[in-house]
């Protein structure tokens, strides 16, 4: 789905398709280099990151496995609390792993931050991060993403994974949605 398709809800493109994809092919020509010769394991939280490792893994040029987490947070409406619980488990066992977790977004930090410590308690040998979107300015906890896409406003962005509502997940670029889209709930 383009902009096109749903312009009356768009305010304006903030990323196109074709920076989303020299970004992914950017940080995946590094993540190969940097793990050529190991065995790395792609992590990704559903569902907002499916987008993100579905392209990333394919510009990779090296052999990698993929698995997946769903995670809840309990907060308010949409700010994460911090406690977190698991939907869906791995199904591999990280014990001795060099992990690349994938995410779309970091906004407060606290998924990743939780994530990360998890997965290093289950044993995992090195846990790094890939993470396409942050918000810096909305940032409460502090986590060390190694590979970093670009850096956004604190706006309502949608799109390659982000939603509202369950919407615009399948829009193929990253938009700021108009704010009566949203508002008046
Ligand atoms: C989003 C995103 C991250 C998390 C980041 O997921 O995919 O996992 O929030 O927020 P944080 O840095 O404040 O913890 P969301 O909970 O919206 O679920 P979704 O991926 O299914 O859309």
């Amino acid at each position: 789905m383009q902009i096109a398709d749903v312009q009356d809800e768009i305010d304006h493109e903030l990323i196109t398709k074709a920076q989303i994809a020299s970004k992914i092919h950017e940080v995946a020509a590094r993540v190969s280099k940097d793990y050529q010769g190991r065995d790395l394991l792609l992590v990704a939280v559903l569902k907002g990151a499916v987008n993100t490792i579905s392209a990333f893994s394919q510009a990779l040029s090296i052999p990698v496995q993929m698995d997946f987490m769903s995670l809840s947070s309990y907060g308010s409406g949409t700010e994460s609390s911090g406690t977190i619980a698991i939907r869906q488990d791995l199904s591999c066992d990280v014990r001795g792993r060099h992990i690349l977790i994938v995410e779309d977004i970091v906004d407060s930090g606290r998924t990743l931050a939780w994530l990360v410590e998890e997965l290093k308690r289950r044993g995992a040998a090195s846990v790094e991060i890939f993470a396409l979107l942050e918000k810096p300015s909305r940032r409460e906890v502090d986590v060390d993403v190694r590979y970093r896409g670009y850096e956004i406003p604190d706006e309502f962005v949608v799109g390659f994974g982000l939603d509202y509502d369950e919407r615009f997940r399948n829009l193929d670029s990253i938009a700021v949605l108009k704010p009566e889209v949203y508002q008046g709930e």
